[in-house]
């Protein structure tokens, strides 16, 4: 129930309320993926629940796509949809011009080619997720099994080079064993505490043969969505530079609090 969620839980979930509000019947949506993802597929289910949006989605990870179904999203592939009208996504972190630290979760290539197949990408996050430079949030790097020691050892070495404070990598696990994205690659987490020229790095990086796809979203995002725990959402247009603030009243829903999982 929502008396029970936490300050940053309510701020994930103002910011989902308030993103949905971009959603028209007829659009082809990406479904990001993440805690704050989560909401706004339980947003978007309950308007095609309750309201007869009419929407398909196409969901960034296979557990997006398992809530999507579970709260009535008609879901298609990226391939049936082909092109999007829209892409709402989480972030671990964002800075002043909306480039995006992703991938926390592991999603972050299916979510970069879903959010670059979109008119539009809206990033939603609490305000926490707000930083003047990236890389205090590690940055995830999909690097291919094969070699994948290798890959970690030339990445670290070019990092050396670049405007970065950090170099150290760190694989994946989970548990025992290291951590699998859904293409079955594995995630070399990069520790670079500050980085100078994210343009550069996300083009270095990803000009190493075992590197899949890094976690930099940068010029993808349009709009982001801020929430505060209380009740505070602000919005900004990368674009227009415009920024408005709106505060959402914290109503009891019966569907969107009950657990579906994530
Ligand atoms: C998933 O791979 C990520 O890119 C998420 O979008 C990101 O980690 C944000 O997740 P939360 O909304 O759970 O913080």
């Amino acid at each position: 129930m929502p008396a029970a969620l936490s300050p940053i839980d309510k701020a994930k979930f103002v910011a989902a309320k308030r993103a949905v509000d971009y959603v028209e019947s007829g659009m082809k949506v990406g479904l990001g993926t993440g805690s704050t993802a989560a909401w706004m597929v339980r947003c978007l289910g309950e308007m095609v629940r309750e309201d007869g949006l009419k929407i398909v989605g196409v969901p960034t990870s296979t557990r997006t796509a398992e809530l999507a179904r579970q709260v009535g999203i008609k879901v298609v592939s990226l391939d049936e949809a082909k092109w999007l009208d829209l892409t709402i996504d989480g972030a671990d972190e964002f800075d002043p011009e909306l480039n995006l630290i992703k991938g926390g979760g592991g999603a972050l290539l299916q979510e970069k080619i879903v959010a670059t197949a979109s008119d539009q990408m809206i990033v939603i996050a609490d305000a926490a997720k707000e930083v003047a430079q990236l890389g205090a949030f590690p940055l995830p790097v999909e690097v291919v099994p094969f070699g994948w020691q290798t890959t970690k050892a030339l990445v670290e070495e070019t990092l050396a080079s670049l405007d970065v404070l950090g170099q150290t990598t760190t694989l994946r696990m989970n548990g025992e064993r290291p951590f699998l994205t859904d293409e079955g690659n594995y995630i070399v987490d990069a520790h670079l505490l500050r980085i100078g020229n994210a343009r550069q790095l996300s083009l270095v990086l990803n000009q190493i043969p075992g590197v899949v796809e890094n976690g930099l979203f940068i010029d993808i995002c349009d709009i982001a969505v801020v929430g505060h725990g209380d009740g505070r959402v602000s919005v900004r247009d990368a674009a227009s530079g415009l920024c408005e603030e709106t505060t959402i009243e914290f109503v009891e829903h019966d569907n969107i609090f009950t657990d579906l999982g994530e």
